[in-house]
C-alpha cells in the first residue's frame, strides 16, 4: 500500500520521539523525515535532491534541515536555503513536503491535505489515564487489525493473560455494523472475562464491542454497566511491504478502577499479550510466503475480516446496509 492511496491522517511516530535529531518513518515503503525546527513539527521525503542522501542522517540548523553529504539545507516547507560554497543565488530546489500534526501524544502524517483533527482514541479526555506502547510485527495490515479484533484467537494464543485457564466458554451474541470506513462488532452476553488483565483491570463488563477504522485504526472497548470501564486503540500502518508498526494506546477512567499504578501493572501483561500476537503473526506471515501468499480462508466466525479488507479497499463494508448477527461461544 502506497502513501498515495491512504487517506485522511495515519500514526507514524510518538511525539516524544521527535526531539533534536531528525527522525527516519516509513509509510508504505517510502521514507519520510521528522524534525523540529521554528517551533514546528514537519515532514519532508527522506531524501536529499541533489545525491539521495538520507536528510534524517542530517541535523537541524538554523531552523533547517541540513543535509550529511554536501550540507545543503532545507526548511520546513522543503525549500533549499544553503547550498555551502556557492557565491550567489540559489537555484529554486525542492524536497516534498508533507502535512503532520499531533495529538495526545502521537505525530500524524498525511500525504493529502486533511483538515480534520486526527482521531486517537474513545478516551481521549482529561479524567482519563492513558498509556501508549509501540509495537512491530512482520505481517500485513489486515492481519493485525484482525487479530486485535478478534475473540476467537485468545483462548489459545493469551490463554492465562487474557483469558482464564479453564476452557469454559460462554454464549454471546454478537452484531456487526459498519458504515463508510468503519466496521464494529458488540458482544452481549460475555460476563467478565478471567484472564489476568481482566481481573486487575475491569469491573463488571455489560458490553464490549471491536471497532475497525480506516486507514489503520483496531480498537477494543469494554463498557461497564453505564460507561468504558477500559479502551485499546492500536493505530497501525503498514511501514514495508511485510512489517506493520503500531501504537497501543491503553486507557481508562481514572476515577474507577484505573490508576497510574494499575495502568503500570497492565503494561507488562499488555507486552506479554502483544509479544505473544506478534509471534503467532510472524510465523503465519512466514508460512503464506513459503506456500505463496494464498488468500485466507473466512471461516464462520471470521465477522471482521471480510469488512476490513472491504474497507481497506476503498469499499463500504457489506453490514453497512444490513448488519448481521451471530451466537458464538467465546
Ligand atoms: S546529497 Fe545532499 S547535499 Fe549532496
Ligand atoms: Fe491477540
Amino acid at each position: 500500500m502506497s502513501d498515495q492511496k491512504i487517506e485522511g491522517w495515519v500514526a507514524i511516530a510518538q511525539s516524544r520521539a521527535v526531539r533534536n535529531k531528525p527522525l527516519r518513518v516509513l509509510v508504505g515503503g517510502r521514507a519520510f523525515v521528522l524534525f523540529r525546527a521554528d517551533g514546528k513539527l514537519h515532514c519532508l521525503a527522506d531524501i536529499c535532491p541533489h545525491r539521495s542522501a538520507p536528510l534524517s542522517h542530517g541535523r537541524v540548523v538554523d531552523g533547517a534541515i541540513e543535509c550529511p553529504y554536501h550540507g545543503w539545507r532545507f526548511d520546513g516547507a522543503g525549500a533549499c536555503k544553503a547550498m555551502p560554497g556557492l557565491v550567489g543565488a540559489i537555484p529554486r530546489t525542492l524536497v516534498p513536503s508533507y502535512g503532520v500534526c499531533e495529538k495526545d501524544g502521537l505525530v500524524f502524517f498525511s500525504a493529502h491535505a486533511v483538515d480534520a483533527i486526527p482521531y486517537t482514541t474513545v478516551l481521549a479526555a482529561a479524567d482519563t489515564v492513558s498509556m501508549t506502547v509501540e509495537s512491530r510485527v512482520t505481517s500485513s495490515l489486515a492481519e493485525v487489525a484482525e487479530n486485535i479484533l478478534d475473540a476467537t484467537h485468545t483462548h489459545f494464543t493469551h490463554r492465562g493473560i487474557l483469558r482464564g485457564l479453564s476452557a469454559r466458554r460462554y454464549r454471546v451474541t454478537v452484531t456487526v455494523t459498519g458504515g463508510d470506513g468503519w466496521v464494529e462488532a458488540r458482544y452481549v452476553g460475555e460476563p467478565k472475562q478471567e484472564g489476568l488483565v481482566s481481573r486487575l483491570l475491569e469491573g463488571e463488563r455489560s458490553i464490549s464491542i471491536g471497532r475497525f477504522r480506516y486507514p489503520g485504526i483496531a480498537e477494543l472497548e469494554f463498557w461497564g454497566a453505564k460507561s468504558i470501564n477500559l479502551a485499546t486503540t492500536f493505530h497501525l500502518r503498514q511501514e514495508t511491504d511485510d512489517m506493520v508498526h503500531g501504537f497501543g494506546i491503553l486507557s481508562g477512567p481514572r476515577q474507577r478502577n484505573f490508576g497510574y499504578l494499575k495502568a503500570l501493572l497492565f503494561k507488562p501483561f499488555f507486552r506479554i499479550a502483544l509479544r505473544q500476537d506478534q509471534h503467532i503473526l510472524h510465523a503465519a506471515e512466514k508460512n503464506r510466503r513459503l506456500f505463496g501468499q494464498r488468500r485466507p480462508m473466512i471461516g464462520p466466525l471470521d465477522i471482521m475480516r471480510p469488512h476490513i479488507d472491504a474497507i481497506l479497499s476503498g469499499q463500504r463494508p457489506e453490514v453497512a446496509e444490513k448488519p448481521t448477527i451471530l451466537v458464538m461461544e467465546l
